[in-house]
Order: structure tokens, then C-alpha cells, then sequence
């Protein structure tokens, strides 16, 4: 017989609220710290900067803040699983999440660090931004 364990979660009034307050902080730093790449790119905000420097730069933030967006949303999963492994919202927003963190890392990151000014720099910045925007969008709906 399996033993069912309390998810201690649960048991608070607070502790959504709470892991709601550290998921919103947690993406609007790595999502802001993105898109301040991704507007540097499109030749908008932190002129003075080159975008590889901001990158350099804002590197440790993005990567501290997504973890902290990725942990308290997975505890914001286990507070209800039944309900969100069935949500369409939810099942929009993890592919988009896994596609918008692979990209980053990856691809954009490459291209940016290799200071590329071009209109393929800029094409990825849009890619970038509609990437992580997909995820807010998928977030959003999951509680409506
Ligand atoms: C950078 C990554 C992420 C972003 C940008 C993001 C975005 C969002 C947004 C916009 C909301 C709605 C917040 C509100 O109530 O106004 C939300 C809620 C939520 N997210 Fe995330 N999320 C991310 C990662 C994750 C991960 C990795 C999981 C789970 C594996 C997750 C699970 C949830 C859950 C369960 C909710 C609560 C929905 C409800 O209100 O019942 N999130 N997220």
C-alpha cells in the first residue's frame, strides 16, 4: 500500500501567497535582465553598454533569479499537481519555459558575446523576447 505523504504546503494559508511573492520576483529579474539584452540589441536602453558586456554583466543575475522562478514554481506545482498536469495553460507554458532557457544559453548567448550588430542579432532578439513573453502568457492563463 503506498503511504501518502502531507505535502507541509498545504497546511498553510500563507505559503502559496509566499511562494507566489518568490516566483513573481524571480522571473521579473531574470525576464527583465533578458529583455535589457534583447532592447540593447534592438538599439534601445543601456546604449553606452555593448550587448556582450551587458550580458557579461547581468549573467549571475539571470541565472540566480531563474532558478529562484523555477524552484518556487515547481512548490507552487506541488501544492496542487492534480489540477496543473491537466491545465493547457500549463502544458503551453513548460515547452515554451525549456525552449526560452535552451535558446539563451545557447544560441543567443553565443551570438551576443560575439558582439554581432547584424540584423540576425536583431531577428534573435525579437525570438528571444517572444520566447519569454509565451511563458508569462502560459503563466498567466493557468489560474483563469
Ligand atoms: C522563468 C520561468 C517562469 C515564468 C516566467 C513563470 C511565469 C508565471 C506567471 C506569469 C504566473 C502567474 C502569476 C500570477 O498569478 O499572476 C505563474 C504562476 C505559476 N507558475 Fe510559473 N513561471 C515560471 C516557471 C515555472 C515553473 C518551472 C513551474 C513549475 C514547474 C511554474 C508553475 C507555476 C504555477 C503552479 C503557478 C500558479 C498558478 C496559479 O495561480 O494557480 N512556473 N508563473
Amino acid at each position: 500500500m503506498l503511504m501518502q505523504i502531507e505535502n507541509p504546503l498545504i497546511e498553510s494559508i500563507y505559503s502559496f501567497p509566499i511562494l507566489e511573492i518568490f516566483h513573481i520576483t524571480g522571473y521579473a529579474f531574470a525576464i527583465g535582465t533578458v529583455a535589457l539584452i534583447d532592447f540593447r540589441i534592438l538599439g534601445f536602453g543601456l546604449r553606452k553598454q555593448a550587448p556582450a558586456q551587458l550580458m557579461q554583466d547581468l549573467n549571475l543575475w539571470t541565472v540566480w533569479s531563474l532558478a529562484v522562478a523555477v524552484m518556487s514554481g515547481m512548490l507552487l506545482y506541488s501544492t496542487d499537481p492534480d489540477k496543473y498536469y491537466e491545465n493547457w495553460a500549463f502544458l503551453l507554458k513548460l515547452p515554451c519555459l525549456i525552449a526560452a532557457i535552451v535558446f539563451h544559453f545557447t544560441i543567443f548567448r553565443k551570438l551576443v558575446l560575439k558582439d554581432a550588430g547584424t540584423g540576425v542579432a536583431k531577428a534573435l532578439a525579437c525570438v528571444s523576447l517572444a520566447l519569454w513573453a509565451s511563458v508569462v502568457f502560459g503563466g498567466t492563463f493557468i489560474g483563469i
